[in-house]
């Protein structure tokens, strides 16, 4: 069977004020009554899947464990990182504690939306064969704009039933080489969802950065174990170089394909990526409540209003994004919700 790996390690800080480091975004229910990270969990589950490996800050040991429980999907390996290094030295230990052998790992990030699971599926059986093989295999969504925060794969020959080679990978490019990309329509996005077999990442890992793998390894080697609980060595950890599975790998290795899938995806990386994928009422509205919300409007178009909490009512406006979490209002136009980067800058200077 297929190995889910779920990668549950970012910070949460686009989705402020609902995401918070202790509360990151994929521990939210922000598109269904189910947390990101349980529909993660129930995208792999069932025929074909074993239980999920899943790589989590430590911090969040408890959460992560309730959260799947919850939806019946309890994990055969919960591995906490007691400091973040990065995608590629967490794939590492989740490839290991697979047992580091033939097993085929998908690797998936906790926070995406994927919308159309069945067209998921098929991609990933298109791309089993070749993986048996050998080959590392990411997922490749269409562009629709020139994003700057993605990896972008130019998509080569066909190689068999849908799976192509990837004729090259271009992490996080500048904005012009974004637009050139964009224009030449021969560029997917990288959808940041790997499959591969566990010694094949292994193997490019000891090629392409062996320093990073002794780390893992030894960390690994002297883990504490609690039940389904790994906790790697910390030392051993802190050592390993951090970098993304996308620098470290995936742009060096060889036998490198990509299946190209229309699947609903969405890494939600802003309030507008919500709003966009939101069901809309009639008046283009996404109005979602968590715990003792409220939200009242007259009036009112094409907004994004989320409170958990406080009773939010408006009146006459247009294109607006309003969050409330705790003692926290984020309020700002729609299409300028990248900011929040910056406003989280400015509150962290003035704390
Ligand atoms: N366990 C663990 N530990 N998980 C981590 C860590 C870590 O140290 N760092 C990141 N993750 C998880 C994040 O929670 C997220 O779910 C996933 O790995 C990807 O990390 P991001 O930090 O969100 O990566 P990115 O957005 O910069 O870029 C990646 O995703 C894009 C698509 O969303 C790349 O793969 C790009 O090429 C891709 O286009
Ligand atoms: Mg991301």
């Amino acid at each position: 069977p297929i190995v889910p790996v779920i990668l549950s390690g970012g910070s949460g800080t686009r989705l402020w004020p609902l995401s918070t480091p202790a509360m990151p975004k994929q521990m939210l229910a922000l598109t269904a009554q189910e947390t990101m990270l349980q529909l993660t969990a129930q995208r792999a589950r069932g025929d074909g899947f074993a239980a999920p490996i899943v790589v989590a800050n430590a911090q969040h040991a408890d959460l992560v464990e309730a959260q799947l429980v919850a939806v019946d999907a309890a994990a055969q390996a919960l591995i906490l990182e007691p400091v973040g290094r990065n995608t590629a030295p967490a794939i590492a230990l989740a490839a290991i504690a697979a047992g580091g052998g033939a097993a085929p790992l998908l690797v998936m990030p906790s926070d995406h939306v994927i919308a159309d699971v069945a067209a998921f599926h098929a991609a990933v059986d298109a791309a089993l064969p070749l993986v048996v093989d050998g080959w590392l295999v990411t997922f490749g969504i269409d562009p629709h704009a020139p994003e700057t925060g993605y990896g972008w794969i130019k998509v080569g020959d066909e190689i068999s039933g849908g799976v192509h080679r990837v004729a090259s990978f271009v992490e996080k490019p500048p904005r012009d080489a974004a637009e050139a990309m964009l224009a030449a329509g021969d560029h997917a996005w990288n959808g940041g969802i790997f499959l591969f077999r566990a010694d094949a990442y292994l193997s490019a890992l000891a090629i392409h950065d062996p320093a990073m793998l002794a780390a893992c390894r030894h960390a690994m080697d002297a883990a504490r174990h609690e039940g389904a609980r790994i906790y790697p060595d910390a030392d051993a950890f802190a050592a390993a170089p951090s970098d993304s599975i996308d620098y470290a790998v995936m742009e060096k290795a060889d036998r490198v394909a990509v299946v190209p899938v229309s699947m609903g995806w969405s890494d939600l990386g802003s309030w507008d990526a919500l709003h966009e994928i939101s069901d809309l009422d009639k008046d283009g509205n996404a109005h979602a409540t968590g715990e003792g919300g409220e939200v009242i409007a007259i009036d009112t178009a094409n907004c994004l209003v989320r409170s958990d909490g406080l009773r939010i009512a408006m009146v006459g406006v247009e294109d607006l994004i309003v969050v409330a979490s705790g003692t926290d209002v984020l309020i700002l136009p729609r299409g300028r919700s990248q900011e929040v980067k910056a406003l989280i800058k400015k509150m962290k200077a003035s704390a």
